[in-house]
């Protein structure tokens, strides 16, 4: 496959005219590649008269097609009630159970086929290969466990704070057979971080494990748990029980202790259940299947509620004809369950498909960049999921390893972050060894799955774009004075969604008001409207649109930094360091960073009188990663006398991330103390 050089049909990018905590991604447009005919003629999905099916004129009515590749125990009577917006609800008057979607129904044709590969970190352990069979039989003991030990039921939420093990996805199928609705916490996160979601869903139940593997440490993981329950403890809200899974059954791994009365050993409980089976239970579409935390314009994560039914039809048809799963491929997505696209693109997606999906407990890059390109040799994979940042980073370490390995991808994906064209065209030549086809989805924790992408076997794929909406999904760029720019304009503005979509969040969790002001309430126009058309959905993402339809994510328009793909909020780094009482004033900026894309850099003003230090610096970042997670480690902290401040007192950050960025921060007259921006260069670049 070569490039196509043909015409270019998109305007050269603009600067986009984003927020002062965003930076926008600049590289011209580049040419097509074509999709490999051997993928075109196995692929789900090669009629192009699926956008006419799937135009505005036929929203929401086309969404039948994703409802009907699930087994419904009662169909369902209405395709969307959109009675009270943005409320939409999917698919009223149906129901059915989510695990038995991943688990059961597949019993009969693959009971004894692969449904995850655990590849664990340490080379020399086994790989576990757990068939369908098997999994059933274990989300079933559980569940009779859950429910009867724990008097788990319908509506009750858990926290889940789990690494990548096959005991994730168990728990979380099981917590879906019952109703039971889940919220997994990224595993990396810290226990204060765990705390607060712990909180704010309610849980009284925390499923964890012992210990897992990282970089070639066993991290001990429980010391996690026993911080939330005290942190949870000190916001006025119990934890009951603690359940602890052995990374090694049968031997606790961590070297902190059990705490008598609350803490208990999954599989010791789990003996007493050999062999049980639990009814799944028949959920309504529109019960809540889980929550998702996300950071937001506040300092408090978002929990983003998804439904059983439009959420599981969405992941379901968008992995069957975006991702290109049949139930014979070997499906390898590398991120992490702990965030949404491992919950979509790892469990509930590909098992819904009969698909064999990987979990893949460490870092891609242990203990060398070879990695990788080995598992996918030993176990066949042939589609391949990840992240610009992972991208990088094996690039960097390892640029020739992929062909020293016989694997074969038909299938690649990128997701999380724009990708540099350099960046796609080494995935596409080294990694896919010009054989694979690319799809660069862009969506979100709050859409349940892929909103822009193109369409593989359909569309040409251009290096540092998405593609257009999906089938169904019809976005558009408003301005900031809310006038929609013409398509294609090649102009950036805020990306919009002008249709409800059944995967999309249904609200968020104890919040409504939040959910109705961060992603409806700026583009309505008449907010007493009944008619979805007048309800675009927010994303938050600055965009440009080509000439050709496809979409260009510049980032986001808020207050988020997305490092390696994920999303933090600002105001949540800034609190942690204020938490310091060393400190006055906290600022963050994103900077550009090689390997992840953006990383935060801390400013910080102390309290008078004292003077800066390594010891403070150290502190700050501590207090961070404590408060959040190693993730939200700034690069480095700037200890300044002062803040570049407006002259009604605002901290002007895109001030401080040009200085970060090696960036000319423009005109600063209008400052009320100008003079402070080069002392802060001074400080910055003597770092
Ligand atoms: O800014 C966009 C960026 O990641 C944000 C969503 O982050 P999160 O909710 O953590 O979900 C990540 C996985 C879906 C978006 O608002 N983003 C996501 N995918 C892309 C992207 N930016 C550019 N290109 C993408 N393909």
């Amino acid at each position: 496959m070569s490039e196509d050089k043909s015409p270019r049909h998109a305007a050269e990018p603009q600067a986009a005219d984003v927020s002062e905590a965003q930076i926008a991604v600049h590289w011209p447009e580049e040419g097509y590649f074509s999709p490999p005919v051997q993928f075109i003629a196995q692929a789900n999905l090669t009629d192009p008269g699926i956008f006419e099916r799937f135009s505005l004129e036929h929203c929401p009515e086309c969404f039948k097609e994703f409802a009907d590749l699930l087994d419904w125990y009662k169909y369902w009577e209405t395709t969307l009630d959109a009675s009270n917006p943005p409320f939409w609800r999917w698919f009223v008057g149906g129901r059915l159970n989510a695990c038995h979607n991943c688990v059961d129904r597949h019993l009969a044709s693959h009971r004894n086929k692969t449904a995850i590969h655990f590849v664990p970190e340490p080379e020399d352990e086994a790989v576990q290969h757990l068939t369908y069979q098997e999994l059933f039989v274990r989300v079933n003991e559980l569940a009779a466990l859950l429910r009867e030990t724990f008097g788990l039921a319908v509506g009750d939420r858990v926290t889940l704070h789990m690494p990548m093990v096959p005991e994730l996805p168990i728990t979380m199928l099981a917590c879906a057979r019952l109703g039971v609705i889940h919220s997994q916490v990224f595993s990396g996160f810290s226990g204060k971080a765990c705390a607060d979601r712990i909180v704010d869903s309610g849980s009284r139940l925390l499923i964890t494990m012992d210990a897992y593997h990282r970089a070639g440490d066993l991290l001990d993981h429980k010391e996690k748990a026993d911080i939330a329950v005290a942190e949870a403890a000190s916001a006025g809200h119990q934890i009951d029980k603690v359940l602890v899974w052995q990374r090694y059954p049968g031997k606790y791994s961590s070297p902190t202790a059990l705490v008598d009365g609350r803490d208990v050993l999954v599989n010791d409980l789990l003996a007493k259940y050999r062999g049980r089976r639990v009814e799944p239970v028949q959920m309504p579409a529109e019960a809540p299947l889980f929550l998702m935390y996300t950071s937001g314009t506040t300092g408090r994560p978002k929990g983003c509620q998804h439904s059983t039914g439009g959420y599981l039809a969405y992941v379901t048809w968008t992995s069957r004809y975006i991702q290109d799963i049949h139930p014979e491929d070997v499906y390898w997505c590398m991120a992490d369950i702990g965030w949404i696209t491992g919950h979509s693109y790892i469990v509930y997606g590909p098992l819904s498909l009969a698909a064999s999906s990987v979990v893949y407990e460490g870092v891609p890059t242990y203990p060398d960049p070879g990695r990788p390109w080995r598992i996918a040799e030993k176990l066949g994979v042939n589609i391949f999921h990840t992240s610009p940042t992972a991208i990088r980073a094996l690039r960097r370490s390892g640029p020739d390893e992929p062909t020293k390995y016989q694997y074969h991808f038909k299938h690649m994906t990128t997701v999380g972050e724009p990708i540099e064209p350099e960046v796609w065209k080494w995935y596409h030549k080294v990694v896919g060894k010009g054989e694979a086809v690319i799809v660069d989805t862009w969506w979100q924790t709050e859409n349940g799955g892929f909103l822009c992408s193109t369409v593989p076997a359909i569309h040409k794929m251009k290096p540092g774009s998405t593609g257009p909406g999906i089938p169904g999904i019809h976005p558009v760029i408003f301005d900031d004075d809310g006038h929609e720019l013409p398509s294609g304009s090649g102009k950036a503005g805020n990306i919009c969604i002008r249709n409800p979509w059944p995967g999309v969040l249904q609200t968020v969790w104890k919040d409504p008001d939040r959910y109705v002001k961060n992603y409806y309430a700026r583009y309505c126009k008449d907010p007493k409207s009944k008619d979805w058309r007048d309800w675009p959905y927010l994303a938050g993402d600055g965009a440009m649109q080509a000439a050709d339809g496809y979409f260009r994510i510049l980032g986001r328009i808020d207050d988020v930094i997305n490092v390696a793909g994920h999303r933090l909020g600002t105001k949540e780094i800034e609190s942690a360091a204020l938490l310091v009482p060393d400190v006055t004033e906290a600022a963050v900026v994103p900077v550009a960073d090689e390997i992840k894309g953006k990383v935060p850099d801390l400013y910080v003003s102390l309290k008078p009188g004292l003077s800066p230090s390594p010891k403070i610096a150290s502190k700050i970042s501590a207090s961070v990663v404590s408060r959040i997670g190693a993730i939200a480690r700034p690069r480095r902290v700037v200890i300044v006398p002062d803040m570049p401040k407006t002259r009604s007192g605002k901290i002007m950050r895109r001030v401080l991330a040009a200085i970060s960025n090696h960036q000319d921060p423009g005109d600063v007259s209008t400052l009320a103390n100008p003079e402070i921006v080069e002392k802060i260069k001074g400080l910055a670049e003597g770092e």
